[in-house]
């Protein structure tokens, strides 16, 4: 197989298509990425959003917090081309599950708004039909240590910048972003999960993400052992493309609108 669109030609209607993404999908959409020129591991030690730090020192943490928030989610992103073709695939059920280690919130965004587009004329229920696993949390929220509330993470961002280091919640627990640290553990129900869709999936496409860190590194080789064909999109090589079946060197709003055109529903 020697590209996306001969791949998409491929899939058949009851094939398994898995996507798995990373900080590469969001580039386009203005989301800085973390390794490379400029990445966000440039500006910032990530010692210092390590879990370990989270919990001897909180209040340092929340003030380091709104500089890497000021950097990675000043703005208001919207989903792209990426997204959205990855959204239709889920409308059109072909895609079987959204992977990702974002934590931006956009492949959502992009399945809602393609489900609201719809008129009905596709699946309305993509969002609960197709998994979108965010395996490493949502920075929308943030979730009390204590008690395990919830609340929006702009609410709290608000309560940090008008001095309240730590933010805790009315149970006295601290409250810390949703996501998961350097050096804490992923949800388990949430990896298992994302491997056993890796595990049934025919076609598995690694998306926009570096491929260093796990389970990032190992999802691909896992489709791969199991049988699936595997795709890497990304600019640039990652050490997946031995295994990998297709290598698209594209950007993901090239590439993935062509590989949607492409799948016959
Ligand atoms: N199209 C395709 N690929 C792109 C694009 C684009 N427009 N822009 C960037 N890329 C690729 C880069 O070549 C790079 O390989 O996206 C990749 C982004 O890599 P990383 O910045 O390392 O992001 P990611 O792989 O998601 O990082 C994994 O590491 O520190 C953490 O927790 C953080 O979830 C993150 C994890």
């Amino acid at each position: 197989m020697d590209d996306l669109e001969s791949l998409a030609a491929a899939v058949d209607g009851t094939d398994s298509v898995v996507a798995f993404t990373g900080a590469g999908i969001s580039a386009p959409s203005g989301v800085p990425t973390f390794r490379g020129d400029d990445g966000v591991w440039d500006r910032f030690d990530e010692g210092q959003f390590e879990y370990g730090r989270f919990q001897r020192d909180p209040a340092g943490f929340w003030e380091d917090r709104l500089e890497l928030q000021a950097v990675m989610f000043d703005e208001e992103y919207e989903p792209n081309a990426g997204h959205v073709a990855l959204a239709d695939l889920a409308a059109e059920g072909i895609l079987d599950g959204i992977l990702t280690q974002n934590t931006d919130g956009l492949h959502r965004e992009a399945v809602r708004s393609v489900t609201d587009a719809d008129g009905g004329d596709r699946r309305t229920d993509a969002d609960s039909e197709t998994p979108i696993l965010e395996l490493h949390g949502n920075s929308q929220r943030v979730r009390c240590v204590e008690c395990g509330q919830r609340q929006d993470n702009d609410t709290i961002t608000e309560r940090v910048e008008d001095g309240e280091v730590p933010p805790r919640c009315e149970c006295g627990g601290v409250y810390k972003p949703d996501v998961v640290l350097f050096g804490e553990q992923l949800p388990a129900t949430v990896l298992q999960r994302a491997r056993s869709l890796t595990r049934e999936s025919d076609v598995f496409l690694a998306i926009g993400s570096s491929l260093v860190v796990e389970p990032a590194a190992s999802l691909p080789r896992i489709a791969n052992s199991t049988g699936a064909t595997v795709a890497v999109v990304n600019l640039e090589a990652t050490p997946c493309d031995s295994i990998a079946d297709v290598r698209c060197r594209e950007d993901v709003t090239e590439a993935l609108p062509r590989f949607r055109d492409a799948v016959d529903p």
